[in-house]
């Protein structure tokens, strides 16, 4: 029997963050030419990995996804006024509304100190880096925004606190359906190495204690603090 088969590459970046961000909007562009994808979601805090994205990929829709309002300090939009206008004037659109894995889970962990639903999905999402759990999130939250179909193929970028350093190909649900959500493809993505402090030319075949902390303090610190 003849097994049918695709491949296509995935992109590793040996370091996570915002450095990666023109790669990965290049990388993007080409497969959505590849694939016909006509619409590339975005994550964006200040504006500034949207107009980098409005203005590279042009011809294509880019709908850019903030921060809620409120989301660092009460009553604040984080994404700047300037970069919404140079956003729109290049045919995107932005959408600020309620964080798809945050929402009230946050409530409680804030309120309660406890962990809700929405926080042990986003946590496992992290297992493939920060990107992989945002790009999901801005997809159901463009979903329920109306503003994408869930019949069609979307690309979603997102990375590390600042940046792009993830994107992937998928097929947006509603937040209602999150368990029906499909990544098809892993495009590029921080590769993991970041972690190790010393080294291994390789991956380790003992233990990684010896090497010294995992996590750099910094990550450590803003995982714990912005998200
Ligand atoms: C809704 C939303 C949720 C986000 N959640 C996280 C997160 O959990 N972890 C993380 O490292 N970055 C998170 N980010 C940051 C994005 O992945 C991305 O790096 C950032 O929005 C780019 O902002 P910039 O345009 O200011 O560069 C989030 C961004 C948005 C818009």
């Amino acid at each position: 029997m003849t097994v049918e088969l695709m491949e296509s590459k995935i992109v590793y970046f040996t370091k996570p963050g915002s450095d990666n961000t023109d790669e990965v909007l290049h990388i993007a562009r080409q497969r959505a030419n590849e694939l016909g994808v006509g619409t590339i979601l975005v994550a964006s805090t200040t504006g500034s990995t949207a107009v980098k994205a409005v203005e590279l990929l042009s011809g294509i829709k880019v709908i850019a996804v903030s921060h809620a309002a409120g989301f660092k300090v009460p009553g604040v939009l984080e994404f700047t006024e300037e970069n919404r206008k140079i956003v729109d004037s290049n045919g995107g659109v932005v959408l600020t509304t309620t964080h798809a894995f945050a929402g009230v889970s946050r409530a409680m962990r804030k309120k309660f100190n406890t962990y809700a639903i929405g926080d042990i999905i986003a946590s496992t999402l992290r297992i493939f880096g920060p990107g992989m759990k945002v790009a999901c999130e801005i997809t159901l939250m463009a979903a329920d925004g109306g503003l994408v179909r869930t019949d069609e193929d979307v690309i979603a970028i997102a990375g590390s606190g600042g940046g792009a350093d993830t994107a992937i190909v998928l097929v947006p649900v509603n937040s209602q359906d999150f368990f029906d959500l499909k990544v098809k493809e892993i495009l590029c993505k921080p590769h993991f190495q970041y972690l190790l402090t010393s080294p291994p030319q390789s991956y380790p075949t003992k233990s990684l204690i010896s090497w010294g902390p995992l996590i750099p303090p910094l990550l450590e610190k803003e995982k714990e603090e912005i998200y």
